[in-house]
């Protein structure tokens, strides 16, 4: 039996009271359907009977219609698998029922078209270096050391047993065991002061990002933003309207200082504290003090993006900038994305006890919720004990890759990568020597199928040219073979 494919059928049009017979209405109809793609080539179309039934019309014109349209070439009948849209419509025939304007085929516009200015100055460049999943494709984890028979267990076993509560609309805050079981994660390893009731659940922490920017900021109002800084966290903030102020980060973090020359008056400051994005510094505590005592005296905010504080390899583990903040402050945001996968979008965020009715406001206005089963998932996964035992292996693993590339690097490109922030995360950056265009190189890395993104798209002032490399989800030996192709690159 010859397989077809199903596929929608758009709503077919015949009117009884016309004057033309309803077989050549219908004939017709099918025609221009498949003339302008709205049914595809091997597509099934209801049997006879069935689509007289649903045109509550006699079988007979639609019998008359398929033999026509079967002669003519259009459908092909196979025995005992029904009627399908012919497989290749012969070319004299497509010529025939093109109209300039038709729905599935929109007349295509001169040019380019008015959109907001603000979307007009989010378009990125073209990301060639996106193209490859291997070395060093930053934010990829490790996948394949992913526990996946544990976690498609709990998948399932929330799959199978769907009750009503798990089907309806949730809670915008989210899943409240999930938040309670965050509330205790965050508590025991990040030093966050909160209860269950402060936590929100987002569809990954660009969301977060969004429901801070439409909370805490009005159009207009300026932000510090850690230059160079996390693109991201650009685009929530433009998008809402937020003026963005670029902040020079040194080894200690954000200049404090500097920010309160540039932007005294701003309404808050967007900072990567336990790993800068993309230089993975670490915030120095006296930085961290006066950027809590500067929010406190000028009644602005601090978001802190703690993205992957799980991962720490040297120096002194510091806790969030959340969990000193006497003033309540600080936002918090977190994400599942590094620990456990990008495509799960779960995120979470902390927000201060008085703010909570706000951010859920704000979170509710945005997409309602986020998708109930991934969040059950979680909770056990969390619950269960997988989770602390899963960060603990990928801990070990990312450091053993992190003394891959940095052996790497210092065998292919000594003196001409100088290696910034490699103490945590999954990845680390490093500065190209003078007059390397670092777009250049992630174009020509991309070729050579190697992904290393350029840093100086993470700047809003004035750039500097390096590269950013990802190495959680490459093999030793992937990383090996990345950076010596990444040495033929400049
Ligand atoms: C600085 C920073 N914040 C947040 C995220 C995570 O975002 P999300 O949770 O939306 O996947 C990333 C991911 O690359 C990041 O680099």
């Amino acid at each position: 039996m010859k397989r077809l494919h199903a596929g929608f059928l758009p709503s077919v049009a015949v009117d009884p009271a016309v004057d033309v017979p309803l077989y050549l209405q219908l004939s017709e109809w099918f025609r221009q359907a498949i003339l302008q793609g709205q049914l595809r080539p091997g597509q099934r179309v209801p049997s006879t009977r069935r689509l007289a039934d649903e045109l509550n019309i006699s079988r007979i014109p639609v019998l008359g219609a398929y033999e026509q349209l079967q002669a003519e070439g259009y459908l092909e009948t196979f025995t005992g698998a029904g009627t399908c849209v012919a497989r290749a419509i012969p070319d004299d025939l497509r010529g025939a029922g093109r109209s300039p304007r038709t729905p599935s085929s929109p007349g295509q516009p001169a040019g380019p078209r008015r959109v907001s200015q603000r979307a007009a100055r989010m378009r990125a460049p073209e990301q060639t270096w996106l193209a490859n999943q291997g070395a060093f494709r930053v934010g990829r984890p490790a996948l394949e050391q992913f526990p996946f028979a544990v976690w498609s267990k709990l998948v399932s076993r929330h799959a199978r047993h769907m009750n009503a509560d798990a089907m309806i609309y949730g809670d915008p805050a989210g899943y409240s065991p999930l938040r309670e079981a965050i509330a205790d994660y965050l508590g025991a390893v990040r030093g966050v002061r909160c209860d269950a009731t402060q936590v929100l659940i987002t569809t990954g922490s660009q969301q977060g990002l969004q429901i801070c920017a439409h909370v805490l900021f009005d159009h207009g109002e300026r932000v510090w933003m850690e230059d160079p800084g996390y693109p991201g966290a650009h685009q929530a903030f433009h998008t809402a309207g937020a003026q963005l102020v670029p902040v020079p980060v040194d080894e200690d973090g954000l200049d404090v200082a500097q920010g309160a020359r540039l932007a005294p008056d701003a309404r808050a400051a967007y900072v990567s504290p336990s790993h800068q994005f993309p230089l993975g510094t670490t915030m120095s505590a006296a930085r961290r003090m006066q950027l809590i005592d500067w929010a406190a005296r000028n009644d602005a905010w601090i978001v802190e993006d703690d993205y992957d504080s799980e991962y720490r390899f040297g120096g002194r583990p510091l806790a969030s900038l959340q969990g000193t903040d006497a003033h309540a402050r600080v936002i918090y945001l977190g994400t599942f994305s590094k620990v456990m996968f990008p495509a799960l979008r779960v995120g979470y965020m902390v927000v201060p006890r008085d703010l909570v009715r706000d951010f859920h406001a704000g979170r509710d206005a945005m997409d309602t919720f986020t998708s109930l089963l991934y969040q059950r998932v979680m909770t056990d996964f969390i619950r269960e004990g997988h989770f602390a035992r899963h960060i603990r292996g990928m801990r070990a693993l990312y450091q053993a890759r992190r003394s891959a590339v940095l052996d790497a690097l210092a065998e292919h490109l000594a003196g001409r990568f100088e290696v910034m922030g490699a103490d945590a995360g999954m990845q680390l950056a490093g500065w190209l020597p003078e007059g390397v265009d670092d777009v250049a190189v992630s174009r020509m890395a991309a070729t050579r199928g190697v992904s290393v993104r350029p840093l100086s798209l993470c700047y809003l002032g004035r750039p500097r040219s390096g590269l950013i490399l990802g190495y959680g989800g490459a093999s030793p030996e992937e990383i090996r073979e990345g950076v010596r192709e990444l040495s033929h690159c400049y």
